[in-house]
């Protein structure tokens, strides 16, 4: 029987309006504790060029750690493999802000998805220039991505972070002692943070991760990344993607994806689907409650997993 993708889009989408458990909204950034977290959407991007959507998925939402998979693209582009003498590729069994592995590791992040890594990366994606320059990059690369110019930053969200990221700035401090970040650490951050406050709905945020479900090529024609880059990306996305929680995401949910503060999850299922799951609560380990749900449950209607046999997948 052929996979009605939309019946179970509509099932899920209505399963998650009923959960009563919906976590809780991050509150260190000040901005984001006002969020309503009754909010829930899906986006599903396929291989074959359909877009299905559930729920709020043309509400925009800060993609704050998500945007972490596109930096790294960006930097892999500008450095190639060089970026791994900066960054590592294990797992941290960390929380996503944790300092205290950097002291043992001599200043070298686990993997460019916890904060410490990610600085580094903005650090190269900076690449001696001044912040507006490496946001306005990222920004220009999202929206070609997306195919949507409308996509921007939420300038409250990054002036509510500058204020209270005190651990990030300490983070990126301390890698400079060790000279695994090159520029000013406020440089870096004012990079940094605009990147994690760039806003997408589910519906955008879907179609902007289509290069990772297509091997590293663009929709639209031409190529984004190398197949080898883009499946190296998709293998951070599950061994790394959420922080202390990612052995557990890939058990229950076992595809790709990179989650954020902000309630959003990128997912990725190989030559079939770019999923954006939306929904401001988190759970314990500072991941979408509902999102993972709803992802849970979409592999197992879809058979999605990246570990299902091929016959198995809807
Ligand atoms: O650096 C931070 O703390 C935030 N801008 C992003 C953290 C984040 O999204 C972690 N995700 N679960």
């Amino acid at each position: 029987m052929s996979l009605d993708l939309s019946a179970v889009i509509a099932d899920i989408t209505a399963t998650m309006a009923s959960m009563e458990d919906r976590g809780q909204v991050a509150t260190y950034i000040p901005e984001l504790a006002t969020i309503d977290p009754a909010q829930f959407g899906i986006a599903i991007a396929t291989a074959d060029g359909r877009m299905l959507t559930g729920g709020d998925a043309d509400t925009g939402f800060s993609i704050q750690s998500v945007s972490k998979v596109f930096a790294l693209t960006l930097a892999l582009g500008k450095v190639g493999d060089q970026l791994w003498d900066r960054v590592g590729r294990e797992p941290s069994g960390n929380a996503f802000n944790s300092i205290t592995q950097l002291e043992h590791e001599q200043g070298i992040p686990r993997n460019p998805f916890i904060n410490a890594g990610a600085i580094v990366v903005a650090d190269v994606n900076l690449g001696g220039h001044e912040p507006r320059v490496a946001i306005g990059e990222m920004l220009r690369f999202v929206r070609y991505l997306a195919g949507d110019d409308s996509i921007a930053i939420n300038e409250a969200v990054a002036a509510s972070e500058t204020a209270t990221g005190f651990r990030n700035m300490a983070l990126a401090n301390y890698m400079r002692a060790f000279d695994n970040v090159r520029h000013p650490a406020e440089l870096v951050l004012g990079s940094y943070i605009h990147q994690c406050a760039i806003e997408m709905s589910c519906r955008q945020l879907a179609l902007a991760g289509r290069y990772l479900m297509l091997d590293g090529r663009h929709p639209g024609g031409g190529r984004v990344i190398s197949p080898r880059r883009a499946r190296r990306i998709n293998a951070l996305m599950l061994t790394c993607g959420h922080y202390d929680a990612s052995g557990d995401f890939a058990f229950r949910v076992g595809i790709p994806g990179k989650s954020g503060v902000g309630g959003g999850i990128l997912a990725i299922v190989p030559g079939r689907a770019a999923i954006a799951v939306w929904s401001p609560g988190l759970n314990a380990s500072g991941n979408s409650c509902l999102g993972t749900l709803a992802l849970e449950e979409l592999a197992r209607r879809t058979g999605w997993s990246v570990f299902s046999p091929p016959e198995d997948r809807g």
